[in-house]
């Protein structure tokens, strides 16, 4: 399947930031690490790889505009157009030594996510996704799974650390969830997250207290896949706020009533 111009110009960002993320992975004990606040860190490898994402698609696209995890916002000429980039998603595995993180870019048009890209290096895996092209994994195209029952179902989250606000309510989600299902993990990646419940991997995911860099680039890749997307509290909006649920369609009133408790 062919992609657009800017599709292909963020695969080609996405791939050479995540060679030199495995790089620095092989070598994660020599980093330089520091904290951004009680359990959230940033190394040497999270700044590169932002560098080398943000010169790509500056060369590509100078009059983007640009928001980073690291290096936050930069207007650009054209008001309409915004690059979004978490250059490692799932910081806190690559620290430890995990193979479980990711690159994420997306591309927003007049506030509308319309291209995504999620690659994780560790297993060779380019998750993306164009407006009403489909969503795709390397060469094969990508769909939710067809679970339809709680009992057999995988669901996945995001547990918080460090002292969040939002422990109490997620204990209470999970005292739900757990006895109702096939399962529950935490991967701590949720761009791959969302990307492995466009796979038909997991068959759903909610998690709080996230940035529009942890989701955008997945949310249009799950949805592309025909999985459905809300924020938790439906008065809310998932990039703005944070926080989403999103599971396959035959799945989602279920999984969503237990988790909003109505
Ligand atoms: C984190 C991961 C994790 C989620 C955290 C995020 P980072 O992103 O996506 O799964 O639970 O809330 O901050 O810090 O590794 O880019
Ligand atoms: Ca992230």
């Amino acid at each position: 399947m062919a992609g657009s111009a800017n599709l292909n110009v963020m695969i080609k960002a996405a791939r050479k930031a995540g060679r030199a993320l495995a790089k620095d992975f092989r070598e994660v004990e020599n980093l330089q690490v520091s904290m951004k606040g009680a359990g959230d860190f940033v190394s040497r490898a999270d700044i590169n790889a932002e560098n080398i994402i943000r010169e790509d698609l500056t060369l590509a696209r100078p009059t983007y505009g640009f928001l980073a995890e690291e290096s936050g916002e930069t207007e650009g000429e054209d008001p309409t157009r915004r690059w979004i980039v978490d250059p490692l998603d799932g910081t806190t595995n690559f620290l430890h030594g995990m193979p479980h993180f990711a690159v994420s870019i997306a591309l927003e048009n007049k506030g509308q996510i319309i291209t995504g890209v999620v690659y994780d290096p560790s297993k060779d895996e380019l998750f993306w996704a164009e407006k009403g092209q489909g969503a795709w994994v390397n060469e094969s195209r990508l769909r939710v799974s067809g679970r339809n029952k709680m009992i057999e179902s995988v669901f996945a989250t995001g547990l918080p650390f460090g002292g969040s606000k939002n422990l109490p309510l997620t204990l209470q989600e999970l005292a739900r969830l757990l006895p109702a299902t096939a399962g529950v993990r935490r991967w701590g990646a949720a761009a791959l997250d969302m990307a492995y419940v466009a796979a038909g991997r997991y068959d759903g995911f909610w998690e709080r207290g996230l940035n529009n860099w942890d989701l955008a680039a997945g949310l249009i890749i799950l949805r592309e896949a025909g999985g459905l997307a809300e924020p938790i509290d439906k008065k809310a909006d998932i990039l703005e706020d944070g926080e989403i649920i999103c599971a396959n369609e035959a799945i989602f009133d279920q999984f969503a009533k237990v988790i909003r408790n109505v």
